[in-house]
């Protein structure tokens, strides 16, 4: 089926336009209360064993979700031997990709609950994140096709996005046939655990996807396993230099890394932009999910002709963000992921603060791992040496003469993720989309939110290795591809 219609009503039923109503919220609530999940590894051998440890709410720590058991490199070294390649026909793996879409769907009330508990994520990104996630499973499952698999794939995944993300990379690499061990995030191994259960539930089998929930020590004996043909890499630039330092030592040449990383994503906005509808791509793009999106906004360019009045706009917007308790539909954001997150970004808020360079900052709850919105003035994004994870918007302003000066700027710090630009004059906006180094590129809307099947997702440079995900080439990047030639 062609699944490429951006305006059909997403897989969950109602229109994600629209906030989730109180009835979406009181199903979610009502049968799964904190502490019942215990998750842990589900690998083709019995009886495997590990640490346990509780898993908390980022929204308020002193509820625990519930517990997960471990894997450890020993672990991976064993369900690495015992992977196989799904031998099912591309018939049988499209149906069966499909079902666990329905399972998915069907499960709507936990997975929301699950969601929205253990990664602190708010009404509306729990549904827009479910929803991604049953777009990946269909999107990729109506690409199977003959072509051989490559063999096992490591597919390792952030907890920014831990069950769309998550569910996307493994859901390629099962269409393409191939057999998949897959690591997801420490911070949110539980949704990981109930997505694996319902593809195995839906008929894939155990030894043709496996669960390694771990930290960077599974994720690092995952990438040095030789039975592994292929890494689907999505987190920070940091990581996949790791990554990529160890594919090329333990792995066969030639070995497919797919690495989604991070960005230093900008927006400029010219003097001729609408500025009610800039000021609301901004905020969306900067706070929404907290900030804790690859996509999101971390520097604006504002024309200096406009800037006065635009900044006293933008930071009266800021003042209308809702950042309250869990369950609280009014909620724009929730906490950051874990102390240790809140702490790298509270030390940069501060340390701008100190130099005078802080123009706004929200007020947020207390009790859990939130951070305010922010916004701090720069000079110029070559002031920002790295990627600052959470609900922060650096802020410049620029001549009208200096364009090409920002576009090489923001080509300079050798990322090229997502860009955003806001003007009224066409011939600007080919000048600039042109000359800018970005995957995604957005124009006269917000910049975050790419729907799987009409926006292919990825970056460029430090931001990733390309092919992009929830487009076409995608599921090809995890098969080989074969030319044949028949004679008469
Ligand atoms: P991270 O790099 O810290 O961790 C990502 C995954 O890698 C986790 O599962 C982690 O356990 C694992 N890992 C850590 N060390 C490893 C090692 N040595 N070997 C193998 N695996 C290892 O990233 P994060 O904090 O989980 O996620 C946030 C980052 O992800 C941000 O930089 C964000 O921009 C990026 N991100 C990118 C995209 C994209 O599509 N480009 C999407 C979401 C998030
Ligand atoms: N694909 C996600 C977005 O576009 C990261 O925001």
């Amino acid at each position: 089926p062609d699944l490429f219609q951006p305006e059909r009503p997403n897989s969950l039923g109602f229109d994600l336009r629209d906030r989730p109503t109180l009835q979406h919220i009181e199903d979610a609530r009502q049968p799964f209360h904190a502490n019942q999940w215990h998750g842990a590894p589900l690998c083709a051998s019995e009886g495997i064993t590990g640490d346990t440890s509780q898993v908390l709410n980022p929204s308020d720590p002193n509820e625990i979700v519930g517990q997960i058991t471990w894997a450890t490199p020993e672990t991976v070294a064993l369900a690495a031997s015992s992977a196989r390649p799904w031998l099912a026909s591309p018939q049988e793996r499209c149906a069966t990709l499909n079902r666990a879409a329905d399972l998915l769907e069907q499960n709507f009330g936990e997975l929301f609950a699950l969601l929205h508990r253990e990664a602190g994520k708010t009404m509306l990104d729990v549904v827009a994140e479910l929803r991604e996630a049953v777009d990946f499973l269909r999107y990729y499952a109506a690409r199977t096709n003959g072509a051989p698999a490559r063999g096992v794939i490591a597919c390792i995944s952030p907890w920014n996005f831990p069950l769309a993300i998550f569910t996307g990379q493994i859901s390629a690499a099962l269409a393409a046939g191939n057999a998949v061990l897959a690591k997801p995030a420490e911070q949110t191994p539980l949704i990981a655990y109930r997505a694996v259960q319902l593809l195995h539930d839906a008929g894939v089998p155990r030894s043709v996807l496996q669960l390694l929930p771990g930290a960077g020590d599974v994720g690092a004996a995952l990438t040095s396993q030789p039975q592994v043909s292929g890494v689907a890499f999505t987190g920070s630039t940091a990581t996949a230099q790791i990554i990529h330092a160890s594919v090329a030592k333990h792995l066969a040449p030639g070995t497919p890394l797919i690495a989604e990383t991070g960005g230093l994503n900008a927006m400029i906005v010219d003097s001729t932009a609408l500025p009610e509808q800039a000021v609301q791509a901004i905020v969306e793009s900067a706070f929404q999910s907290a900030g804790q999106r690859c996509s999101a906004l971390r520097c604006l360019y504002v024309q200096e002709d406009i800037a006065k009045g635009f900044l006293e706009m933008l930071t009266g917007a800021m003042d209308s963000l809702v950042a309250t308790t869990p369950w609280d539909l009014r909620s724009d954001l929730g906490a950051v992921i874990d102390q240790e997150a809140r702490a790298g970004i509270m030390e940069h808020i501060d340390a701008a603060q100190s130099e005078g360079r802080e123009l706004k900052r929200c007020t947020v709850p207390t009790n859990g791992y939130y951070v305010p919105p922010t916004l701090i003035r720069v000079n110029s994004i070559a002031d920002m040496t790295r990627e600052i994870f959470g609900p922060v918007l650096h802020v410049a302003t620029f001549k009208a003469t200096e364009i090409d000066d920002v576009i090489d700027a923001i080509n300079a710090t050798g990322y090229g993720l997502t860009f955003g630009l806001m003007t009224r004059i066409d011939d600007r906006v080919q000048h600039v989309t042109e000359r800018v180094h970005a995957g995604n590129i957005y124009v006269n809307r917000n910049q975050i939110g790419a729907i799987v099947g009409s926006q292919p997702f990825g970056g460029e440079g430090l931001s990733g290795t390309g092919p992009k995900a929830g487009g076409p080439f995608y599921v090809d990047r995890f098969r080989h591809t074969q030319a044949p030639t028949t004679g008469t």
